[in-house]
Formats: C-alpha cells, sequence, structure tokens
C-alpha cells in the first residue's frame, strides 16, 4: 500500500531492505565520510521560515515557468546513472512521471536507458546530461545524438574532474561492469526478489554506451562505459566550443563558487545548476543551500538557477525557492521510491512532495511558488 509511504526516510527504510547491499549503498552513500552529505540536509533543516497570516490562501498554484515553459510543478528529477539498479524499470517509472505530473526529467549519459529510449517516453519533458570523458569526441558525438533524438536542454555537469572515493563503494566492492565475489553473493541471495526481477528485465547497463555505436566500444566488458577515466577535460574552453555547437538550452550543472557562475554566465549558458553532487564529490564541499544566496546575488534577479543537493521534503523545496533558485531537483529520493514500491512508490513520493509544498504555501500565505521570496526566511 502507496499510504504506508508519509516522508522520504519511510520510503529510505524500505529500499534498504529490499535492495541488496551493494546497489543501496551506492545510491545512499557520499564521498569520503559522508559529512557533505550529511550536511546538506541538516543545513536545509535548520533553515527556518516566517508564516504569515490572514492571506486567504484557498487556492494554491504549484506551476513554475522555466526556460519558457510552464512545468506542473517547481521540482523535477536530477540526472542519475544507472537508476534501474534501484529497481529494474525505475528509468520508464520516472519518465511516466516526469510525463504525468509535466516535470522535467534529467536524463544521465550513464542512464540504463538510451537516451532515445528515454525521449520517445518522456518527450519534451526529458534534458539530456553530459559528461564528458576521456574523448572529446565522444562527448560531441553524444551532444549530436541527443540534438538528433529532439532534445532542447543539455546540462553539462562539471564537478565531477575524476570519480570521487565512497567509501562504502570500495568495501562493498561496488565497480560497473559488476564483479560477484562470496560477498556480492551472499548479499544477493539475501534479496531474491531484486535478483529475480533483475535477471528477468536484464542486468542493467549503461546504455548510451551501446554494442550498436562501434565508437563507443573501446571496452568491451563495460560497453564503452569506463566509470573511473578521467572527465577531468572538461574546461573553459570546452565551455565555449559547446555553446558553439549546442542550439538549445545550455544548463552547467555542480556549481558552487560565484565566480564561476559569473564567468559561466558571460560564456553564455541559458542556466546555472548549484549542486554539490549529493555530497557524492568533495568530502569538505560546504552544504550547497549555502551557496544559493551568495550566487544569486552574483547574476542578479533574473539569471535562471537551479538548485539540488539535500532535499528531502516540500519545505526544503520552497525554502531554495524563496532563497532564490528557479526551480529545485531531487535525487536519491526518486531512487528510493522506485526500490522501496516501483513506480507506485515515485508517484506517491510526487504526490506527498505537491502537498508538502502546497501546505507549507499556505502556512507562508502565498498563493503561488511565484511568490516565494528571500525575506520569508529568517535567523533562528
Ligand atoms: C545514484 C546516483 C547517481 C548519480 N548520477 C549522476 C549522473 O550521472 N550525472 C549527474 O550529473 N549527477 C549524478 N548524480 C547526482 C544527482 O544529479 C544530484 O546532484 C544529487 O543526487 C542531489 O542530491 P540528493 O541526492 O541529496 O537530492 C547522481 C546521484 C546519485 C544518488
Amino acid at each position: 500500500m502507496s499510504n504506508r509511504f508519509h516522508c522520504v526516510e519511510d520510503f529510505r527504510t524500505e529500499s534498504k531492505n529490499r535492495l541488496p547491499r551493494l546497489m543501496f549503498d551506492f545510491i545512499d552513500g557520499a564521498a569520503g565520510n559522508e559529512y557533505a552529505s550529511y550536511k546538506n540536509i541538516e543545513t536545509l533543516d535548520q533553515i527556518r521560515l516566517l508564516p504569515r497570516v490572514l492571506v486567504n490562501v484557498t487556492h494554491r498554484n504549484l506551476k513554475k515557468r522555466f526556460l519558457e515553459r510552464e512545468w506542473g510543478l517547481p521540482f523535477g528529477i536530477a540526472p542519475m546513472g544507472m537508476c534501474d539498479l534501484a529497481w529494474p524499470g525505475t528509468d520508464k517509472s520516472l519518465a511516466r512521471a516526469s510525463l504525468q505530473h509535466n516535470i522535467p526529467l534529467c536524463h544521465s549519459i550513464a542512464a540504463s536507458s538510451s537516451l532515445e529510449d528515454t525521449y520517445e517516453r518522456a518527450r519534451g519533458n526529458a534534458w539530456f546530461q553530459l559528461y564528458v570523458g576521456a574523448s572529446l569526441e565522444k562527448a560531441f558525438s553524444h551532444v549530436k545524438r541527443a540534438q538528433d533524438t529532439g532534445y532542447e536542454v543539455l546540462i553539462l555537469t562539471v564537478d565531477v574532474p575524476q570519480v570521487a572515493q565512497r567509501i562504502r563503494d570500495l568495501r562493498n566492492g561496488f565497480k560497473v561492469p559488476f564483479r560477484i565475489g562470496l560477498s556480492q553473493f551472499l548479499d544477493f541471495a539475501k534479496h531474491p526478489n531484486w535478483v529475480i526481477e533483475t535477471l528477468i528485465a536484464g542486468v542493467p547497463k549503461t546504455a548510451n554506451y551501446s554494442e550498436k555505436n562501434p565508437a563507443d566500444l573501446d571496452s568491451a566488458a563495460s560497453n564503452g562505459f569506463i566509470r573511473d577515466e578521467t572527465r577531468g577535460k572538461v574546461d573553459w574552453n570546452f565551455l565555449q566550443q559547446l555553446r558553439e555547437r549546442w542550439m538549445g538550452k545550455l544548463i552547467i550543472k555542480g556549481v558552487l563558487a560565484p565566480q564561476d557562475a559569473v564567468r559561466i554566465k558571460q560564456a553564455g549558458a541559458d542556466a546555472i545548476y548549484i549542486s554539490n553532487h549529493g555530497g557524492r564529490q568533495l568530502g569538505s564541499a560546504p552544504p550547497a543551500v549555502t551557496r544559493l544566496p551568495l550566487i544569486r546575488e552574483a547574476l542578479g534577479n533574473n539569471f535562471p538557477l537551479i538548485f539540488d543537493s539535500g532535499i528531502r521534503n516540500g519545505e526544503a523545496i520552497v525554502k531554495a525557492l524563496a532563497m532564490g533558485a528557479d526551480f529545485v531537483m531531487l535525487g536519491r529520493p526518486f531512487l528510493f521510491a522506485s526500490g522501496a514500491y516501483k513506480e507506485r512508490g515515485v508517484m506517491r513520493l510526487i504526490e506527498l512532495l505537491t502537498d508538502e509544498v502546497s501546505l507549507t504555501l499556505a502556512q507562508l500565505g502565498c498563493k503561488s511558488v511565484e511568490e516565494l521570496e528571500p525575506n520569508m526566511i529568517i535567523e533562528n
């Protein structure tokens, strides 16, 4: 019953029971001692909102204009590689949820579905997210594929010059492609439902690097995707080339320094995506939300800003919007939801967050998410 789930933590607990530890820890884990990941959530929790009264808030509007479109809700689905590890079919569920609720779905280049399949499922709600690996040509060939498929929005992620050390993954022996030793075998044996459904669906692969494309086959074992290869080539020069080639909207993800944000704006990006990758990259990174007002101030009021990292409820979404974000994304909560209760979990999560955002607006005396402002945040 989906009404067992009343908050993100309920989904997290259930998915922890249902998933092999190898998979749950890959999703839930973070860089180093995981302090950045923990601090993202705690800092958002500590921010206080000032209730306002005697406003008629019977009707509340959660629709949000962003990048010249109207979205059904002010939040969407962050790019995540290999979502089908959370449960087989997760990518499909996310695409259906994105259509049903008219929210953006960021399709990772490391996704378990191909960019073509996701576009067919989520149509114009799908945005393509690019990592640049060792080969710039391969990166540009993915960009061309996305453009030819019909994608109108490209996200370039720049905060993974190299995948960080994630202690849980190292301890569990998480590798792509998977290596099944004794401890992984025992872990899988304790989670037969996940194993059976995964075997029926086919073990997830990074589908954008398919056998069909010989250019991607520089490592047969990994079907072309090399998780640990350098992504450090992405620089200002690459950004300039990308801006010249990509005709659609360009978003740069993983920005925390106002100086970088200013330069990215000058380079012609259409939006900046503030994120510390959910604490999965630099263990000592600041809580992402603390950067939001600084970057908003540096860029002025009208430059489009997206925020993620640590959002676990509707009040946190409202806080980020009030502090200057135009749009908010969530990562892990969607995978916990799918792991806990498959597609019904994903739909339930969106319903929960929608209700929480709406209730928070009522408490703040707002009729619309467009009315949220920094002065609704107060010192505690
Ligand atoms: C399992 C997993 C895979 C991810 N893969 C990607 C990816 O392929 N590309 C990317 O830009 N970010 C990736 N991220 C980071 C998310 O886009 C997002 O920044 C982060 O999850 C936000 O923090 P939250 O999980 O606290 O909401 C991934 C995150 C998780 C949890």
